[in-house]
């Protein structure tokens, strides 16, 4: 047991905890708005976890408490639980408790007591690392025997159905299966993955992953509308889903299309393409060739998905005017983080260049740290 998370836990809930789970925020390298389009994705889990301390309750209760909140508990009757019921960062937790009993798993109650240092609004999928330590907790506590991917589908699940949001399961499966050293490429209609491994220090590189400070929210109809046009131009193709969509086929598909679904079509299509390059780079160990598949990825994203933003445009521009060896916003978009490959040496220099022009673009200054590939949920104590 970690002794300072006991402590909090029990200043919080009067008992001792049963024990301590953490899982990882992300960050996607490419394969972006590819994932509920059954295409492919490549993230990383970032070494920034959120912590959940539980036990056990036997009373049907969800009591839910949060460092990062406003200092009171969320008293919660699980028999009470419904889609939209609960509001504020307590429906992620609340959302997995549903879900897993949904899904007929039983779940009693539970404290919890929630740390985390995933920046939150920041496109690195802090609310999907609260729900796999969550689902990791309950999966011991309760003894349910479940996996690691079949977590990440319960968490997507209640996001998607208890919170409203209608992402993907790239977040989810990251957060849950990522491993150390390792990028995720992530067939996300079969669920196939494959741990390829990603190493940066050992290439002379770094991942820089600067985040614009700019809050993003995919709850706010933006990211259903894409979703939507998404499913909309697949079935006008008649297509399971845009993943079907053959490269060598874009062209006479596009005609076949209402102009405003065009640009969303050609960013799937080309960004699967973006995903096989990028891991034949990597299988055959070049990873300081990625540079231009990532920054083409941004073009994609800015100029035929629309999802950047003047901050995001100016972090990729910046970065690789400075020398970054490529760079792309990564996430749902709508501001959010950006990552930069670059040279070990010039690490520092590309964080000044994009300090520089933020400040005088009268942006508010962005934070920016070094990734390295790092485990997925686990249990800690
Ligand atoms: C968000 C969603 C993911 C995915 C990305 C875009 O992070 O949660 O499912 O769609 O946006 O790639």
């Amino acid at each position: 047991m970690i002794d300072e998370a006991a402590g909090d836990f029990e200043a919080v809930h009067g008992a001792r905890p049963g024990g301590v789970w953490a899982a990882p925020g992300r960050v996607n390298l490419i394969g972006e708005h590819t994932d509920y389009n059954d295409g492919f994705v490549l993230p990383i889990a970032l070494p920034h976890t959120t912590r959940v301390t539980a036990r056990r309750r036997e009373d049907g209760r969800l009591r839910l408490y949060s460092a990062q909140g406003d200092g009171t508990i969320t008293d919660l009757a699980l028999d009470g639980l419904a889609p939209g019921a609960v509001a504020s960062w307590a429906a992620y937790p609340a959302g997995v408790f549903w879900a897993l009993a949904e899904a007929g798993h039983p779940v009693g109650g539970a404290d919890l007591f929630v740390d985390s240092d995933v920046p939150a609004g920041a496109g690195l999928s802090s609310s999907a690392a609260l729900e796999c330590a969550t689902a990791a907790a309950l999966n011991d506590l309760y003894d349910l025997g479940l996996t690691a991917p079949e977590l990440a589908l319960l968490a997507q699940r209640a996001e998607n159905a208890f919170v409203g949001v209608p992402c993907g399961v790239m977040d989810q499966m990251a957060s849950a299966c990522c491993t150390d050293g390792t990028a995720l490429f992530l067939d996300t209609r079969t669920l196939e993955q494959r741990h390829v491994p990603l190493d940066l220090a050992a290439a002379g590189l770094r991942l820089l992953v600067i985040d614009t400070r700019v809050k993003h929210d995919l709850g706010d109809g933006a990211y259903a509308a894409l979703r939507a046009g998404c499913e909309r131009a697949a079935e006008l193709l008649g297509l399971p889903a845009l993943r079907d969509l053959p490269a060598a086929a874009l062209a006479p598909a596009l005609d076949r299309l209402p102009e405003e679904l065009r640009p969303l079509v050609r960013h799937v299509v080309t960004e699967n393409g973006r995903v096989a390059a990028t891991i034949e780079h990597l299988d055959a160990g070049r990873i300081a060739e990625l540079g231009p598949i990532l920054t083409a990825g941004h073009a994609s994203l800015r100029d035929d998905f629309r999802v950047s933003c003047p901050e995001t445009d100016l972090a990729v521009e910046a970065a690789v005017a400075a020398g970054a060896l490529g760079a792309r916003m990564t996430g749902g978009g709508f501001g959010g983080s950006v990552v930069a490959l670059v040279e070990a040496a010039r690490v520092a220099e590309v964080s000044q260049a994009v300090e520089v022009a933020f400040r005088a673009a009268g942006f508010a200054a962005p934070v920016t740290f070094t990734a390295v590939p790092s485990a997925g949920a686990r249990r800690v104590g």
